[in-house]
């Protein structure tokens, strides 16, 4: 072999590339119109004629080693920049974006109930979670070892006096009356706590919406219109309501109401137990009673309540059918409510 050609050949196979700078070095080099290799090739003129077709098979093989080089140095590179060993930051490529969380679904509920009400004059208070037996009880017109107490599954603190977690958001009722002087019109949203076995339908910590609006001449239709305005906002203007007799001991008369079922539109499915209607809260006009509790001349005032779920009313916009959802902090299930922000 002509000894230059074989000169050439040993620098291509010895040479070590691990940088694009040795790359293009290379190319340059053993690759580029004005390489080495380009230049062995204007040497073809010099060969005497016996030795040119020789001589061109060596150049042949030359030119197919360079090409060869040059292309497992790229495979190299490429591969060990994927690998991470060798940086390769491409400033000019725009940011990958970054995901956000969402909001908690009972939050959304929760800023769509404030806002509806909000709008029709009622402002926000809110209360203890740890609370005194008077304020969950006995203000509230519960006599003293009744049984209604018992309707409550009641997780007690403290014994004698009596510290307990609130069993409903009315506690915060008590405090507001107690605080001032009417008009009182607001609505107290919050958690509350009820010694029960957790399932798909049950849990011991909840949330509520308690509603209270006192002043002077403040009648049912009040509450009626009210929770009509209510439900329509948060529902749709197609939504049927109605008023069914209960009891409650702060509240006389006594109302739950009921929703026209928001999966089955009132035709009858599982949620509504084939009525075609949902329970969404409980009411009434403010029992005498808690507004004398309270410091509060029930001769001049009257007012009405209401408390709703939160988790109830987020299960009928949504249609969760399990309770244990709303705590298990699965993204595949809070991601849904992206949307909803
Ligand atoms: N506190 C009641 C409950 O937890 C709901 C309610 C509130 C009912 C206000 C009437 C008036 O079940």
């Amino acid at each position: 072999m002509n000894s230059k050609v074989e000169s050439v050949l040993k620098e291509i196979e010895n040479f070590k590339a691990t940088s694009e700078k040795e790359l293009e070095e290379f190319r340059l080099k053993f690759i580029s119109k004005k390489s080495v290799v380009t230049e062995l090739f204007s040497e073809m003129k010099n060969i005497p004629n016996d030795q040119k077709k020789a001589f061109g098979q060596q150049l042949n093989e030359v030119k197919q080693a360079a090409q060869n080089k040059f292309k497992s140095i790229i495979d190299n590179l490429n591969s060990s920049s994927e690998s991470g060993t060798q940086d390769h930051v491409d400033l000019t490529l725009p940011p990958a974006g970054r995901e956000i969380g969402s909001l908690h679904p009972l939050t959304i509920i929760r800023a769509q109930i404030i806002e509806i009400f909000e709008r029709i004059g009622f402002n926000v208070s809110d209360g203890p979670e740890i609370e005194d037996d008077w304020h969950n009880f006995t203000a509230l017109n519960f006599p003293e070892n009744h049984p209604a107490r018992e309707m409550q599954d009641t997780f007690f603190i403290e014994r004698n006096p009596d510290m307990l977690l609130r069993t409903h958001t009315s506690n915060v009722q008590a405090r507001l009356m107690k605080s001032g002087t009417p008009p009182f019109r607001s609505i107290m949203p919050g958690r509350v706590f009820r010694n029960e076995a957790i399932s798909a339908r049950a849990h011991c910590v909840f949330h509520q919406v308690e509603g209270l609006y006192v002043a002077e001449d403040v009648s049912f239709v009040d509450l009626k219109q009210t929770i009509y305005h209510f439900a329509k906002e948060m529902f749709g203007k197609e939504t049927q309501i109605r008023f069914r007799p209960s009891y409650f001991p702060f509240t006389e008369p006594s109302a739950e109401v009921d929703i026209s079922c928001q999966i089955c539109k009132g035709d009858g499915c599982q949620l509504c137990k084939y009525t075609g209607w949902v329970e969404i809260a409980g009411s009434g006009m403010v029992d005498p009673n808690v507004l004398e509790n309270c410091g509060i001349d029930s001769e001049k005032y009257t007012g009405f309540a209401f408390g709703m779920g939160l988790e109830r009313i987020a299960q009928l916009k949504y249609q969760v059918n399990d309770l244990r959802l709303y705590t298990e902090n699965d993204v595949r299930f809070l991601s849904q409510f992206k949307t909803g922000l």
